[in-house]
Order: structure tokens, then C-alpha cells, then sequence
């Protein structure tokens, strides 16, 4: 059953590529435009839309905070992305033009279930990003998008999380070209960019054994942290729960520019620092003030431990390793950057005697509030 891998873990992420290019079959047309009609929201109750928001838990939150990038970038629409076991808690503000998007691998978290319930009572439309077909999340919303990973068995979230985030760039971009922004012709190009990066997906999985080896020498540390900024900051929270769920290790994700206001205090000597820098090319003011952080951290003893896209040489001097990630535009940047990160917890995992697949205290879907 797991095709010759040691763990589910390890077949699910070398499935990432499959199940990537498996979402975005038949949902890009051959104009190069999406055809989401299966979403059967009608175009006037998306052009009506004035606030999305994304609840989910876990590692799907995750998506949806890296979600919110896209679709404010490309629809200008208010995107608020909340834990689902806090939203129906907080009287949140919904209306009949609030899109409310609901993320969920099983499709059976009940935190997530009593949210979009919550909802849908004040009026809201319902969409579920879903991985399992006919599961009550997306049986009680108004519409539902399936992302095609096939079935997730390890507790870990991996093909499942990149698959989530495919979903959520295709509904930005709908989004987007259905309501017509100024962003059209960046539009067109970002789905073309989308139909190419399961290839690059791929790419990033060939070059993994440095990651391995690396993970393998820090099994005996007792914190490991991530930094990132932008979209790079929901990838360093996701590296930091893989391993947190994988290794029980003390693993925390930190925006980068935050470090200033109080985390920074926890460098000491070789302290192993995972730093994901945006791409030198489009936002590169935020390139740059990463590189000073990697500078300042390193300076203060961490063993800096950094992502960066090929060609990216500013970071060079600064990195005790380097894992190299192909070029991509900066939004769909989480899509090969997170896969270095789920190599590496799974790995250190594996050197401390873990048992991958089955995390202790661990349930693969939480039906309990
Ligand atoms: O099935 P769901 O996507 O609703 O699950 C949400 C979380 O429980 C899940 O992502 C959890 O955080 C994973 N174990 C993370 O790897």
C-alpha cells in the first residue's frame, strides 16, 4: 500500500506533483482562462461579493493565510482568514455578499463544520475547499471546489495542504477574472505559470537528499525556527507545525520583521534558524530586509538555514546551507517552498524514532470540537 516507501508520509509528498497537476485538470480552458462553472455560484453573487472569509484549522489554515495574499492581490476584495474553532465564538460580521470559504482536508473537522454553520445562518455563501468527495463540510455548503490529492492517510498534512493551495489560487484568480480587474493580463500569465509548477514541484523533489542529510545532523536539538515574510510567513508557520507534530520538537514561525519586537531574544549559539526569502525579482524590497535578518541573526550565532530561489546570491554568504528552490512568481512561491520544510520534519522525525505517519496524540481528523 505505500508503494515501496517507508512511510505514507514520504509517498504522499513525492505524490505532491501528481496531485498538483490532478487539481487543476480540466479547470483551465484551452483560452487559457479558468472554467470553475462546477462551483455553480452564480457570477452575479460573485461580482456581488464584498468580503471573503476563510476559516479553517491546522494546516489549512495555513492555506487560507496565504490564500488571503492572492485574493486580495488579484480581487481587491477584504479577505479575513480566522481558526475556525474561533470564529463562531467572536460574533463575527457576515451579510448575503460575504463569501465565506471553508478549508478542510477530511471534510469532517467539526471546528470548521460549526463555523461554516455559523455562517450560513447570518446569510453568507458557503464554499468548501474539499479533498473528500461527499464529506459533510462540503455536503452542507452553498458550493464546493475539490482538490484532487487522492486520500491522505499519514496525519501530516502534505499533498493535501499544496492541493489546497491550487484550490485557493484558482478561486483568487476566478475571482478575479470574473468580477475583471486591472490585473487581467497578470491574470492570464499566473494561470500559465499554475499549469507549469507541478513540473517544478517535481524539480524540488529531486534535490531533497542535502535536506535529508541536514535534518538528520540536528536531531538532537531541542527548537528549530522559521522565519518568513509575506507569503513566506504562512510557509515558516507550516514548517514549524510539521515539525512541532512530527519531531516534538519546540519548532515556532515568526514574520521576519517581527523579529525586532521580541523573538530575536531567543538567538543563542547555533540555534538552527530556517529562513524562506521571497524572490529577489518582483517584491524585492522584502528580499532585501530578509537578507539583512538573515545578517543579524547569523551575527547573534544561528545556524541560518535558508530557502531562496535559484540565482539568488545575495543570500549566499549568510547561509550556513542552502536549499535552492526554482523561480516562481512570488504569490505561488508556497507551492515549492513548503516542500523542503515537510522533507525535513519528516526526516528529523524519522532520526528521533518517530513514528511518521501516526504522530503521537494525533487523530487524522478531528471530529470533536
Ligand atoms: O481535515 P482538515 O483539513 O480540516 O484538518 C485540519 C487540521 O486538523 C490538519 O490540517 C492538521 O493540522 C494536520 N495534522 C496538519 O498536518
Amino acid at each position: 500500500e505505500k508503494g515501496g516507501y517507508a512511510s505514507f508520509m514520504l509517498k504522499e509528498i513525492a505524490e505532491q506533483p501528481k496531485a498538483v497537476a490532478d487539481t487543476l485538470l480540466g479547470r483551465i480552458g484551452v483560452d487559457g482562462a479558468l472554467t470553475l462553472d462546477e462551483l455553480r455560484i452564480p457570477a452575479a453573487v460573485l461580482k456581488a461579493v464584498d468580503k471573503v472569509v476563510i476559516v479553517a484549522c491546522g494546516t489549512a489554515f495555513h492555506a487560507g493565510l496565504i490564500a488571503k495574499y492572492a485574493i486580495e492581490h488579484w480581487t481587491r476584495i477584504p479577505c479575513e482568514v480566522e481558526l475556525a474553532s474561533e470564529f463562531r465564538y467572536r460574533d463575527p460580521i457576515l451579510g448575503g455578499r460575504s463569501l465565506v470559504i471553508a478549508v478542510s482536508q477530511s471534510g469532517e473537522t467539526m471546528d470548521t463544520l460549526m463555523a461554516l454553520r455559523h455562517a450560513r445562518e447570518q446569510g453568507a455563501t458557503v464554499l468548501a475547499i474539499c479533498n473528500t468527495n461527499g464529506a459533510t463540510i462540503p455536503r452542507e455548503s452553498d458550493a464546493v471546489l475539490y482538490t484532487h490529492a487522492g486520500p491522505e492517510v499519514a496525519v501530516a498534512s502534505t499533498k493535501a495542504f499544496l492541493t489546497q493551495l491550487v484550490a485557493c489560487y484558482l478561486v483568487a484568480l476566478y475571482l478575479g477574472q470574473v468580477r475583471g480587474t486591472k490585473w487581467g493580463d497578470e491574470i492570464r500569465a499566473v494561470i500559465r505559470d499554475l499549469a507549469a509548477i507541478s513540473g517544478e514541484v517535481g524539480r524540488v523533489l529531486e534535490t531533497m537528499e542535502p535536506v535529508r542529510e541536514l535534518a538528520r545532523s540536528l536531531s538532537g536539538k531541542k527548537t528549530v525556527l522559521f522565519l518568513g515574510r509575506h507569503v513566506g510567513y504562512p510557509v515558516a508557520l507550516e514548517g514549524a507545525l510539521k515539525l512541532k507534530e512530527l519531531a516534538y520538537m519546540h519548532a515556532e514561525g515568526f514574520a521576519a520583521g517581527e523579529l525586532k519586537h521580541g523573538p530575536i531574544a531567543l538567538i543563542e549559539d547555533d540555534l538552527p534558524v530556517v529562513v524562506v526569502v521571497p524572490s529577489p525579482r518582483g517584491r524585492s524590497v522584502l528580499h532585501d530586509k530578509i537578507v539583512s535578518n538573515i545578517q543579524e541573526i547569523r551575527a547573534r550565532g544561528a545556524r541560518t538555514i535558508v530557502i531562496a530561489e535559484e540565482g539568488d546570491e545575495a543570500v549566499v554568504p549568510y547561509a550556513d546551507h542552502l536549499v535552492r528552490i526554482p523561480a516562481t512568481p512570488t504569490l505561488l512561491q508556497p507551492l515549492v517552498a513548503t516542500v523542503p520544510l515537510q522533507v525535513f520534519a519528516c526526516e528529523l522525525a524519522t532520526a528521533r524514532g518517530n513514528e511518521v505517519d501516526q504522530p503521537r496524540n494525533l487523530a487524522k481528523s478531528v471530529t470533536v470540537e
